[in-house]
């Protein structure tokens, strides 16, 4: 995954799946119930192809931790719990309900949900909306709660509202104590960041 993702520009770069491997594996120490290595595999292969980068294929992600588990002969069992942790992992609009499993598809979920949220998540944000050519903000443009994963996929708003319609919602959706109280900080940060932002484009700061 180093490898693969070594100077990757879109947020889904290997730090980013380091910080995730590394947040998986302090989680899985607070819930001795999960298994470590279907915890940290999953972590480590969670966006080894992600759909917003294989055109819309929601399968791409768990075939291809298949195909690359296989190929180091891991049993099959190990990769049918890896795999459906990936399938569940990601978040796919507002209105949509992203049920986890497992206790290790929460914790990988909590874990990459973090890395969305506070200060490295409003970068991987604005990154992520440059990768895309999109605008930082228009106030003329109303988020929109995506009801179902179609319509979030094709979603082309501002950056901006990319925090009402996904991050500022993540704080509530942790599934493990451990994960709310790291989302709790980096949520108020995230807060703090959007009032300062629209304090200085509305030019009253
Ligand atoms: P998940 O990790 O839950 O699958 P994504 O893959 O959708 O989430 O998002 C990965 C990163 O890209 C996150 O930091 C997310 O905030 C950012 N991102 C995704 N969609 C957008 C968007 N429309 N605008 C800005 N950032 C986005
Ligand atoms: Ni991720």
């Amino acid at each position: 995954m180093e490898n693969k993702f070594a100077g990757e520009g879109s947020g889904h770069d290997w730090a980013h799946i380091r910080r995730v491997w590394h947040m998986a594996r302090r989680l899985a120490q607070a819930s001795p119930e999960a298994d470590p290595e279907v915890t940290e595999l999953a972590a480590l292969l969670h966006d080894i192809a992600d759909w917003k980068f294989h055109g819309g294929d929601y399968e791409a992600g768990p075939r291809a931790a298949r195909e690359w588990l296989r190929s180091q002969g891991a049993a099959e069992t190990l990769i049918a719990r890896v795999e459906t942790i990936i399938r569940e992992v990601s978040f796919k609009g507002l209105g949509v309900a992203t049920l986890v499993s497992s206790i290790e598809a929460a914790l990988v979920q909590d874990a990459d949900r973090l890395d969305a949220i506070g200060a490295i998540g409003i970068a991987r944000a604005f990154a992520y909306g440059g990768h895309k050519g999109r605008p930082l903000h228009d106030e003329a443009v109303a988020p929109v709660a995506h009801e179902s994963f179609a319509s979030y996929q094709q979603n082309t708003a501002p950056t901006l509202n990319h925090f009402y319609e996904k991050l500022l919602h993540l704080k509530e959706r942790m599934h493990t104590p451990a994960a709310r109280a790291v989302a709790a900080q980096r949520h108020a940060y995230m807060e703090a960041f959007v009032a300062q932002f629209l304090a200085e484009w509305a030019g009253n700061d």
